[in-house]
């Protein structure tokens, strides 16, 4: 996992040994900063090596230079940073991400953070490049018996960031630190096999948040048959695993005890066989991600705890396994949701919403939030509709909607709002019950989101749609692919941004 890596921070000094990185633009010219502090040899066999290689300074691009003349570092690496007009609208997160490999396998590496000219070197730059380099070295391999080398196996790199005011970039890095442990979490909960992490496992791996100073609290199935989650106990009648809900509470806004929280909900579908209207076999392994909304949840509640945020959150998540079964829910019964609507089942595969019908109508009566964000994995169609580059997002609240895109684009988390309407929400409308459960071929995500606005009621409210972009995720700079730890760096700038008092 990330222990693989060990970032600090430290003054600009040159190392003397491992890996030396420095950055330059587009015009290969270093600050005179840097130029002093490699020297003149070194500067020789760079601007030699550059010439050999047609090294042009491009953005994240890098040329490494073994046994450099000149230095007493074993490897020189320069990245590049690109054109002087592009370089404030540099995404360090992403640059930490992209040079962690150039770093090679060394014991120790150094990054100067000192230029180029036009570039931001300030402590929230520096924190950020670390982030980057952090969510990069994640790595799932708690299930590989064998590895590759075994010296290379247990292989930790010293990672130093020197920049010029250490205590100024430690003091971020320790927010940013805490965000990046909400993504791992996350990551590793969305990696897990379906036969190790099943709601009741899931449920005591979110219990381990009370180490932060989270409230959680787990409702077994006696307590939501109580409650009445019956649509939620439905999709978990085929499995032999039980169903759980877990509520996580963060009370962080001391002395003001906000009476209306900000709740965050995520389905927990920690296996979707489809039920009896099972899935293809094709693929199905993929299925153990319809856990990653949770996940998120889980992630970001870490997160928010970590770093002591100023605000009052909830996260809940609805953690079933949908399973064929004797006992399994069929195709035309007709379920009593909590809220008392009653829904047709049409299709056991159209789970999510079932779960998440539950669990949004209890945290709107629980906790009268000030909002609610939910994160689901809830339909193959928003993947036809944006690829993986955007999740859906559909809401009932513009100004919620407006701050989810412009933190979308703060962090490349991009979210991209879909339609809701009347003319939608009638294609769920059931013959025999209040609704059913899915709403024909065309429209799939929008009808799935109108399914779940019926029971959000006035409370202001946003649907992500995750099945794109938080499983079987394509690698990244920031991201060796399959779990992303997608949503929890785009929640917790909501919260930093909008939120926190
Ligand atoms: N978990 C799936 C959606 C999904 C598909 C997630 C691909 C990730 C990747 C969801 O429960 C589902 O099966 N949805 C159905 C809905 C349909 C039956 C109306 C779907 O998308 O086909
Ligand atoms: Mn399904
Ligand atoms: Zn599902």
């Amino acid at each position: 996992m990330s222990d693989r890596l060990k970032i600090s921070f430290a003054a600009p000094s040159l190392p003397s040994s491992g890996t030396l990185v420095v950055f330059v633009g587009d015009d290969l010219a270093f600050t005179s900063h840097v130029a002093d502090r490699l020297g003149p040899a070194a500067l020789e066999a760079f601007s030699r090596a550059a010439a050999a290689e047609r090294f042009r300074g491009k953005a994240k691009s890098a040329l490494v230079i073994a046994a450099p003349a000149g230095l007493e570092a074993d490897r020189l690496v320069v990245v590049g940073v690109g054109k002087a007009a592009d370089r404030e609208k540099t995404d360090y997160v992403s640059l930490g991400g992209a040079v962690l490999p150039k770093i090679g396998r060394t014991r120790s590496a150094v990054v100067l953070f000192e230029g180029p000219a036009e570039w931001r070197i300030d402590a929230e730059a520096a924190a950020d490049f670390a982030l980057g380099a952090m969510l990069r070295a994640y790595a799932f391999d708690r299930y590989k018996t064998k590895k590759k080398d075994e010296d290379e196996a247990d292989l930790t790199t010293a990672l130093v960031v020197a920049v010029e005011d250490p205590a100024a970039a430690k003091k971020v890095w320790k927010l940013r630190e805490a965000v990046g442990a909400g993504v791992v979490t996350a990551r590793d909960l969305v990696n897990e096999p379906p036969n190790v992490l099943f709601p009741e496992e899931f449920a005591r791996r979110a219990e381990e948040l009370t180490e932060l100073g989270v409230e959680v609290e787990v409702l077994d199935e006696k307590q939501l048959g109580k409650i009445g989650m019956r649509a939620l106990l439905a999709v978990g009648q085929g499995s032999r695993r039980e169903s759980r809900v877990v509520v996580m509470r963060w009370n962080g806004a001391k002395g003001k005890k906000s009476a209306s929280p900000l709740c965050f909900v995520g389905k927990g579908v920690c296996f979707d066989t489809g039920g009896i209207s099972i899935k293809p076999a094709g693929g199905m392994e993929d299925m153990k991600g319809d856990m990653a909304g949770a996940a998120c949840v889980v992630g970001l509640m870490k997160a928010l705890a970590g770093r002591k945020a100023k605000v009052d959150a909830v996260g809940l998540i609805g953690l079933v396994e949908n399973m064929p079964d004797g006992n399994a829910q069929r195709p035309g019964d007709i379920v009593t949701s909590l809220s008392g609507q009653t829904i047709e089942i049409i299709n056991t595969d159209a789970e999510g919403r079932l779960v998440l019908a539950d669990v949004l109508w209890y945290a709107k009566e629980r906790f009268n939030p000030a909002f609610m964000v939910d994160l689901a994995t809830l339909t193959g169609a928003i993947l036809v509709a944006l690829g993986q580059e955007h999740a859906g997002m559909f809401s009932n609240d513009d100004t919620l909607a407006e701050r989810l895109s412009a933190v979308g684009a703060v962090t490349g988390e991009g979210v991209w709002r879909m339609p809701l309407g009347p003319a939608y929400d009638k294609m769920i409308d059931s013959k025999f019950a209040d609704m059913k459960n899915t709403g024909g071929r065309h429209g799939g995500s929008i009808t799935a989101a109108q399914f779940l606005k019926r029971y959000v009621g006035e409370t202001p409210w946003v649907h992500l749609d995750v099945a794109g972009t938080a499983m079987g995720s394509p690698a990244s700079d920031i991201s060796q692919g399959w779990a992303s730890g997608w949503g929890v760096r785009l929640l917790d700038r909501l919260v930093a941004d909008y939120y926190e008092s």
